[in-house]
């Protein structure tokens, strides 16, 4: 197999997410979780913390509005969620797989590991998925708590750092409710996936400010949004539907933070400058593609994680779920310019080839998250701890 060498930068693949091919399916498995017990993740980094004597209010608009519209929009995670519901696990389970299907319904599986799977086995599996699903959310939602902290020192303008402060409280809450959730509803909790751990310190890593946003509200949020939606949608458990209501509410401003803040930005952004933030885009959507094939729950249920992976991504269920993960993503790369920066006579920009052999280019078109987040609001008495109106 040839190394693709890119032409502008000659950054190769390799380079860039340290595999010549997307799929190499070795490559993914053997980026695991080394200390599994670890409780504390130190990540050494060097940034500038940026102090502005420009206190004028307002002189960016639109991050004003979603500043004014933040303070209103707080809830209470201990006091504006039903705690006291019930939550049967094997129910949720089971009511997921009716409203979706399951992992391989309607693929041959004779001959591969989920043979021998019975009825208590596909039970279990789904269990362990849910408990791994929201035990990856809730150490994402922590890289959401840290990296809005960073913005607010690092960001130059002070409506930016005014808004990025209430994001941190939002964040705060997030990993509280994810946590509470694991902790009373749940069966177990995981350890952060590598490739999410992976992600997360690359972002925490780069001293450019503009960096942090880009992988954290443009890329792992836009992934979230995406996310909290098809759960929220596919639930019937009170609870977290609820739960996913709220949060993903407070998600769809982080997200609207992130696009109105770079818009600008990137315009003042020289060719190779945004080729290097095409590529951080590129090397985030493939470790959170990674991530979502829970190599660590096929280890837990005791089967071939090697195979069990390949038949994850032959699927044609789960290729249709992994793409809608992106349905957020491309929209808002697309409005940040970085999907055609550098395109040249017909030549497509870097980041749509990327992309395209991603198979999520479709997305494109799709509503950005720009101004979309209206539509996340929270209604007018749709939570009680809310005194002022949303
Ligand atoms: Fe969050
Ligand atoms: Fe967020």
């Amino acid at each position: 197999m040839s190394t693709t060498i890119d032409p502008v930068t000659n950054s190769t693949n390799a380079e860039i997410i340290g595999r010549d091919e997307i799929n190499d399916l070795e490559a993914i498995l053997s980026v695991t979780n080394t200390d599994r017990d670890e409780v504390i993740n130190h990540v050494e980094s060097h940034f500038d913390t940026i102090f502005t004597w420009d206190y004028e209010k307002g002189a960016r608009p639109k991050l004003n509005r979603l500043y004014e519209k933040a303070k209103g929009s707080m809830w209470n995670g201990e006091t504006d969620l039903p705690w006291e519901t019930e939550v049967d696990q094997v129910q949720v389970v089971l009511q997921n797989a009716m409203n979706a299907g399951g992992l391989g319904a309607g693929m041959d599986l004779s001959g591969t590991p989920f043979a021998k799977w019975g009825p208590d086995e596909w039970v279990q599996f789904g269990i362990e998925s849910q408990n791994w699903t929201l035990s990856q959310f809730m150490h994402g939602e922590q890289g959401a708590l840290i990296c809005t902290a960073r913005i607010v020192e690092s960001v130059p303008w002070i409506d930016a750092k005014y808004y990025a402060s209430t994001q941190v409280m939002d964040e705060a809450r997030h990993v509280e409710v994810f946590a509470k959730y694991l902790d009373t509803k749940l069966s177990g909790h995981y350890p952060v996936n590598a490739h999410l751990k992976m992600l997360l310190d690359d972002i925490i890593q780069d001293s450019r400010w503009d960096m942090t946003y880009l992988g954290m509200q443009i890329m792992v949020e836009g992934l979230a949004l995406a996310a909290f939606g098809f759960i929220h949608q596919l639930t019937t458990e009170p609870l977290l539907k609820q739960l996913l209501r709220y949060v993903m509410s407070d998600e769809a401003r982080h997200v609207a933070f992130g696009v109105l803040s770079l818009q600008d930005y990137y315009k003042e952004l020289s060719v190779a400058e945004l080729r290097e933030r095409q590529e951080f885009a590129f090397e985030a959507a493939v470790r959170m593609r990674d991530r979502f094939l829970q190599q660590e729950v096929w280890e837990r249920m005791g089967i071939d994680v090697k195979e069990a992976v390949k038949l994850v991504m032959e699927s044609p269920e789960r290729a249709g779920f992994q793409a809608m993960l992106f349905s957020k993503i491309v929209p808002n790369c697309k409005k940040l310019g970085l999907l055609d920066a550098g395109a040249d006579k017909g030549k497509p920009g870097w980041l749509r080839q990327k992309f395209t052999e991603l198979g999520v280019i479709a997305f494109e078109d799709w509503a950005d998250t720009g101004e979309e987040y209206e539509m996340f609001a929270l209604a007018n008495g749709e939570v009680e701890s809310q005194t002022q109106p949303a």
